[in-house]
């Protein structure tokens, strides 16, 4: 096929460019304009980068109109019924499935390198009793270049994936140590008996006196979720580690920033405030004020869990989660519970409304996924903790390729200025 082009012509200056256009595996092709400044002299302006890729990427696919996500070609389904959190976390990080030796391998790497430094233990200590386990998360992981030194030189490709493994392998050591902090509990090792879910509920849940026994069902479910939310291509918070590795910056700091824009409430916040929101809501009688409030511009009340940047059908993720969502609460919680009921009911009202229809808002990830922790027992003030220890493997996976990318670069968006033109200095008394 020849190569696309697109020519862009200024009617102003009567001058046109040809530009090459990018061909993609999968999805829209994507003008280059990588000349539009040199040869045009605009910049081109995209606020909210609704029309503009910021890299190319082999990692994940996601089909807004169609509610499709692929990790590296697979679909989400067939990865969430067959795979398990750490094969699908080695086949983000190196491109395949592994094979029985492969994976035997990356297991053991991960589970010896869960332990932290005992000294980080004196970081929890000094934060305030009550702090978010989100506020602990990112000053403790941006606190891991202070002792990981030997891991980052970035320039090279065994420090990179030192990193990464440290990465994924202590991030539920740290949230776990976070939350322990906020409810005056001592910290608990990890286990090296015990699977990477099955290591995150005992370091939350158990205590030195006690005998704590992981329940499979939680184990499994907690898995299914890490699976869910391990990557989602150029959102907020990677596109965030990408800027911030592009300046050369360590792995540490920039998964730091990535938790930092993923505490949202438009992000990964969302799951928490859903149950907040559900709560608020109170009772399926309530519902209808709610969706007005909602549909109300003046008002700055979402429906939270609703809507989507890309996905204008059912996020493919929440269909999973959904289904997940009766089996656990059936095993584990209460399959009456009220707020899965007003759930049900909330998504059922808005889906036939004309506002959410012509808007394409379905329901997203966030909507089911608080539940479900809810029936683990985990508290919502942890929810995003449980997304931000999931989302580490699709950060590293996405800042190991830009780096190990041929000629990359920093990223350094260009601005449209509407301040004020050239102006001369006012002295305090002519003021
Ligand atoms: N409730 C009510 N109205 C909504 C909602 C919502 N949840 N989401 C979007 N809309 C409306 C907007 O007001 C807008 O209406 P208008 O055309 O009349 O102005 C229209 O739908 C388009 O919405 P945008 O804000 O332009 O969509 P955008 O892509 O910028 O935002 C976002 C996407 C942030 C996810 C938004 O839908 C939202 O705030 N949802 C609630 C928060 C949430 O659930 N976030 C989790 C996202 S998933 C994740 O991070 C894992």
């Amino acid at each position: 096929m020849p190569e696309r082009t697109v020519t862009v012509t200024d009617n102003h200056s009567g001058k046109s460019i040809e530009l090459p256009v990018r061909e993609p595996t999968l999805g829209p092709a994507a003008v280059d304009i990588g000349r539009f400044f040199r040869e045009l002299g605009y910049f081109t302006y995209d606020p909210g980068f609704l029309s503009t890729a910021s890299c190319h990427s082999r990692l994940t696919y996601l089909d807004g109109a169609e509610g499709k996500l692929l990790y590296r070609g697979y679909p989400i389904e067939q990865l969430a019924e067959h795979s398990n959190f750490l094969e699908v976390a080695y086949l983000m990080l190196y491109g395949e499935l592994p094979d029985a030796e492969q994976l035997t391998s990356f297991r053991n790497i991960i589970t010896h390198h869960t332990m932290l430094n005992e000294a980080l233990k004196d970081f929890f200590r000094g934060f305030y009793h009550d702090a978010h386990p989100m506020a602990i998360m990112v000053g403790v992981v941006g606190s891991l270049s202070a002792f990981y030194h030997d891991s980052t030189d970035i320039g090279n490709p065994q420090h990179r994936e030192i990193a990464a493994h440290r990465l994924i392998a202590k991030m539920p050591s740290i949230a776990a140590a976070s939350y322990k902090h906020s409810i005056g509990e001592p910290q608990v090792y990890p286990d090296n008996r015990l699977s990477y879910t099955g290591n995150l509920l005992n370091m939350m849940f158990s205590v030195p006196c006690e005998e704590y026994h992981v329940d499979p069902v939680a184990e499994k479910a907690l898995d299914l979720i890490f699976i869910l939310h391990i990557d989602h291509e150029q959102n907020a918070s990677t596109s965030t580690v990408r800027l911030a590795g592009s300046s050369g910056a360590n792995p540490f700091a920039c998964i730091a920033s990535g938790i930092a824009a993923l505490w949202g409430p438009a992000h990964g916040g969302a799951n928490e405030a859903v149950l907040d929101m559900l709560r608020e809501i109170g009772d399926a009688r309530n519902i209808p004020a709610f969706l007005a409030r909602a549909k109300d511009r003046k008002d700055p009340f979402r429906l939270m869990g609703f809507g989507h940047r890309v996905y204008k059908n059912y996020d493919p993720r929440a269909r999973i989660i959904r289904r997940m969502c009766h089996e656990v609460l059936a095993k584990l919680g209460d399959e009456n519970d009220p707020l899965f009921e007003l759930a049900l009911r909330l998504e059922e009202i808005a889906l036939k409304d004309d506002y959410f229809i012509e808007r394409k808002l379905y329901p997203n990830v966030d909507f089911y996924s608080g539940l479900i922790y809810r029936a683990l027992g985990i508290p919502a003030n942890m929810f995003t903790v449980m997304f931000a220890i999931a989302r580490t493997v699709g950060w590293v996976a996405q800042w190991m390729e830009m780096i190990g990318e041929e000629n990359q670069r920093i990223g350094r968006p260009r601005q449209l200025y509407t301040g004020p033109s050239t102006r001369d200095y006012v002295t305090l008394d002519r003021r």
